[in-house]
């Protein structure tokens, strides 16, 4: 993953440089000249976009120029279960049943390489899948949607048909004299397409239409930066020739973009194929501007510590580069992690933009009930609570594809002047409400957090603490520290086995009570329709809370776009943070079904029959 755009933050103020040249490059921060920003390619242009303004708007003008994410569908802010790989079917069938019998939530399932007949992608391995409609079909019924792993080298082989179009078509990439390049990976020796040349895109996004038929749900695109195995060469030759949209160009120009051009065939291919279905994509490789195609992970990382430290790093960085939607292999995808590390893993996870456990070849088994009892607890806990947050997850997806912010922010992003959260790497803001700190050190039961201005709420507690501090917090192995921010309103769902068991009928709104105004946002649809967009599709509404000194004060909520009627009917709403019972609650725009003040937690409890706008004052 290439992206040679780069963010400044001085005294509040932010900058950002997008060095658009494809080249192989080299950036120098100051190092060998101090206060001299210096850029080096290998050829081409010097184009630099320039943009200021605070992080938020810089990446929202970052992301105008290279583009941004569209919705994905709701099942893939589910929890995602991968290795490498499921094989048989009848081991697959079997981690989909465990999943439903334990009773631990699962949306998705990842078959890696081994489902292709010798490595050939858009070909099923009959002897171990022998019939992938039926199994597709079976799983779907459970529940489950299916990602299947797409290599973008393609076996030399004289009887394989993707093998005799690319290379009758011309599609394949050639030395200058035309000879088509060949270099190992998986399969032996592969041919590659050339994804610079439109026809190429369209006829790769074309050969999904089997997989896509049979019932794969989504599509994970790998190895392809071009990733080469053992042999010669170990990279493709920069000689190597590409069309570049017909006007020809070498692979030393081409290299840095391939995998982002891969991405764009497939999701394109998606759309065509199945117009009625949001398209989902995973991918490896990518340059600026591959938000557009496709999510994004890490690659191959290690079951250790410091890549658990890593991955809340890569995707904070990932994440100010306008991929808003990244994560990394959860546990860690060579060697084993360990009961304490893996439940850490699956911690920080529930709070990622993306969910999904993946391992290596020959690696222990990695799944939530791989480490005993106490383990798979904890993670059902994380799980279910990734799923309870479904609706606020779904809202911060929302405005990445509106303004390109990340779901994972760094501690900046909301308050751009506080220099000490500059350099706080192993702690994020989830979406505009959640401030999370993994606890990522081995043996650890308590850690330090660094709380921005303002109040905040330990989720666990509903303690209030002031911010602007640093606070020591407990957490023992089966707790992760976890803040809301003061004034915040949380929707919830109930907890649900995958994305789409049961229509929810209770919109859950967690308020946590701060002087002052603040607004929320909650954005709705059906989670899975392509056109979104259109105003009957969706609904965006506004909490907005206004409480005074005495903790009196209103919650209203205010639909702002859209017609999309949800199926819940009541709203549950739990105000967190009051001092004492109100003196009196009145609602306009629904019925109080009940209400009820705990004094014990403080909390006040109510019942609306509200779907839509209403207003809630206290007294
Ligand atoms: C690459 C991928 C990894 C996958 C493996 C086999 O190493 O990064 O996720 O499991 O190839 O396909």
């Amino acid at each position: 993953m290439s992206i040679p755009f780069l963010v400044s933050l001085v005294d509040g103020k932010a900058a950002g440089l997008f060095f658009d040249n494809s080249y192989r490059s080299w950036v120098d921060l100051g190092a060998s000249k101090p206060g001299t920003l210096e850029y080096r390619a290998l050829k081409g242009e010097f184009r630099l976009y320039v943009m200021v303004g605070t992080p938020q708007t810089v990446l929202e003008r970052y992301t105008e120029l290279t583009g941004r994410m569209s919705l994905l569908p709701l099942w893939a802010l589910g929890f995602q279960q991968s290795r490498w790989s499921y094989v048989p079917q009848s081991r697959l069938l079997e981690i989909a049943r465990t999943f439903r019998e334990r009773r631990i939530p699962c949306d998705a399932l990842y078959l890696d390489i081994d489902y292709m007949d010798g490595f050939r992608c858009f070909t099923w391995n009959r002897k171990h899948f022998p019939n992938p409609p039926q199994m597709l079909a079976d799983l779907h019924a459970q529940g489950f949607k299916v990602v299947t792993i797409i290599d973008p080298g393609i076996k030399i082989d004289p009887a394989y048909e993707v093998y005799q179009d690319g290379l009758a078509w011309k599609y394949l990439l050639t030395y200058p004299d035309g000879e088509p390049f060949n270099a190992p990976v998986w399969p032996g020796d592969c041919h590659f397409p050339d994804f610079s040349d439109p026809q190429v895109r369209q006829w790769w996004g074309d050969n999904h239409q089997g997989l896509l038929e049979d019932g794969v749900d989504g599509i994970w695109n790998d190895m392809n930066e071009i990733a080469l195995i053992t042999g010669f060469p170990r990279q493709v030759p920069d000689m190597v020739t590409h069309s570049k949209e017909g006007q020809g160009a070498d692979h030393a120009e081409i290299h840095n973009v391939y995998g982002l051009l891969m991405t764009r065939a497939c999701k394109e291919g998606q759309q065509r194929l199945r117009p009625d279905r949001r398209p989902f994509l995973l991918t490896r490789s990518g340059w600026a501007g591959v938000q557009r195609y496709s999510i994004h992970w890490t690659g191959d990382n290690n079951s250790t510590w410091q890549h658990l430290a890593l991955h809340v790093q890569m995707v904070l960085t990932l994440g100010i580069s306008g991929i808003a939607m990244a994560s990394a292999d959860i546990g860690g995808f060579s060697g084993g992690p360990g009961p304490e590390l893996y439940t850490r893993w699956m911690q920080a996870g529930a709070f990622m933009p993306f969910y999904r456990v993946h391992s290596m070849k020959g690696s222990p088994n990695q799944e939530p009930w791989s480490f005993g009892t106490q383990v798979e607890k904890i993670c059902r806990k994380y799980i279910e609570l990734r799923y309870r947050l479904l609706p606020y997850s779904y809202t911060a997806m929302w405005q990445a594809s509106q303004s390109g912010a990340p779901l994972v922010r760094p501690l900046f992003w909301a308050n751009p002047e506080d220099t000490r959260a500059y350099s706080i790497q192993d702690q994020y803001l989830y979406g505009d409400a959640f401030l999370v700190a993994p606890v990522i050190t081995q043996g650890a039961t308590q850690r330090v957090v660094y709380l921005p201005d303002g109040l905040w709420f330990n989720f666990w507690t509903n303690e209030s603490i002031p911010g602007g501090q640093m606070v020591s917090v407990d957490a023992p192995l089966d707790s992760l520290p976890l803040f809301v921010r003061g004034g915040a309103v949380i929707p919830l769902w109930p907890v649900q086995q995958y994305t789409s068991e049961k229509p929810v009928e209770t919109l859950e709104l967690q308020v946590y009570i701060t002087a002052g105004n603040t607004t929320s946002q909650l954005y709705e649809d059906d989670g899975s329709s392509p056109n979104y967009d259109s105003p009957e599709a969706h609904r965006l509404s506004e909490f907005i809370l206004q409480v005074n000194q005495d903790g009196s004060g209103s919650l209203r909520r205010v639909i702002r776009q859209g017609g999309y009627t949800p199926a819940y009917s009541h709203q549950k709403i739990r105000v967190i943070g009051l001092k004492s019972a109100p003196s009196g609650v009145e609602l306009a725009g629904g019925k109080l079904l009940s209400q009820g003040y705990d004094t014990a937690t403080g909390i006040l409890h109510l019942e609306i029959d509200a779907t839509g706008n209403f207003e809630l004052l206290l007294e």
